[in-house]
């Protein structure tokens, strides 16, 4: 299964999710493949020391044959990466002039997606090509969400992007809260309002702010591996299993 892990809005802990719920599948003993859409390579830099030599640029501007040339694998031994890096800028531009352009990298992972039981997405903050990548590549999009003020703004633009870009009504999407704060819960409740339409797409689990997946993230870890018995560790452990009862049908 593809997930695409998404939202407009910055700082709303996709790559948090990213690279927790990849290190989660591959600690259940699933294969994993996390792809780094995001020139800032926050997820990479969590599993990968050194500058790789291929990254996601070449995966999806190579013929889609030669696209294991481009996947690392890790210290973790169900987790392969296809690591982004600041070059990645630039595949953005060169992929404005090639055909097809918003499919080649669902057609490199096309290559791919037998050898993976779960392939997961990082994308950039903002609705350009590479995002539009990934979500054609999806089989289900995760979009993480803070409660706040404007918590969903763009959420309503982003699905219809992806209805647009998908050519599909039934754009298959959960809705994942994130940082959840007990203290600020007259924020929430206006959140809560908000999401009122999107109310079925609420994945049960929350994820909530927590030290220890601040601290994680600071030491490029996964929270699992910096601090097992944490509030973070345990989130995103009850996300890993919810994720997995859901049905969703693959698209290939
Ligand atoms: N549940 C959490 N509790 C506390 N801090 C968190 C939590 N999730 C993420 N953070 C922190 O919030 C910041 C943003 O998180 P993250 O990088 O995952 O967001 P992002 O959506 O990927 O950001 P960007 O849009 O820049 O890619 C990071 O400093 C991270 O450590
Ligand atoms: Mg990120």
């Amino acid at each position: 299964m593809i997930i695409t892990i998404t939202n407009t809005k910055g700082g709303v802990g996709k790559t948090t999710t990213a690279v927790n719920l990849a290190n989660g599948f591959a600690d259940r003993d699933r294969r994993v493949l996390l792809v780094d859409m995001d020139p800032q390579a926050h997820a990479t830099r969590c599993f990968l020391k050194e500058e790789p030599e291929r990254d996601v640029g070449d995966f999806i501007m190579d013929r889609p044959s030669l696209a294991a040339r481009s996947v690392s694998s890790t210290e973790q031994p169900n987790l392969d990466i296809v690591p982004a890096t600041a070059n990645l800028t630039e595949t953005s531009e060169l992929l404005s002039t090639r055909i097809r352009r918003e499919e080649r990298l669902s057609r490199a992972l096309e290559v791919l997606r037998f050898d993976y039981r779960h392939i997961i997405l990082d994308c950039p903050p903002a609705l350009g090509i590479l995002a539009y990548n990934a979500i054609i590549a999806a089989d289900l999009l995760l979009v993480p969400v803070q409660p706040g003020v404007g918590a969903v703004t763009g959420l309503d633009t982003l699905i219809k992007a992806a209805r647009e870009l998908r050519d599909q009504d039934n754009v298959p999407y959960r809705i994942l809260i994130t940082m959840f704060d007990m203290r600020t819960s007259r924020t929430n409740a206006i959140f809560e309002e908000i999401l009122d339409e999107h109310r079925r797409r609420l994945l049960k689990t929350i994820i909530f702010k927590s030290e220890s997946l601040n601290q994680a993230n600071l030491a490029g870890k996964p929270v699992l591996e910096f601090m097992q018995n944490s509030r973070g560790a345990y989130d995103y452990d009850e996300l890993c299993d919810e994720i997995l009862r859901l049905r969703i049908r693959s698209r290939g």
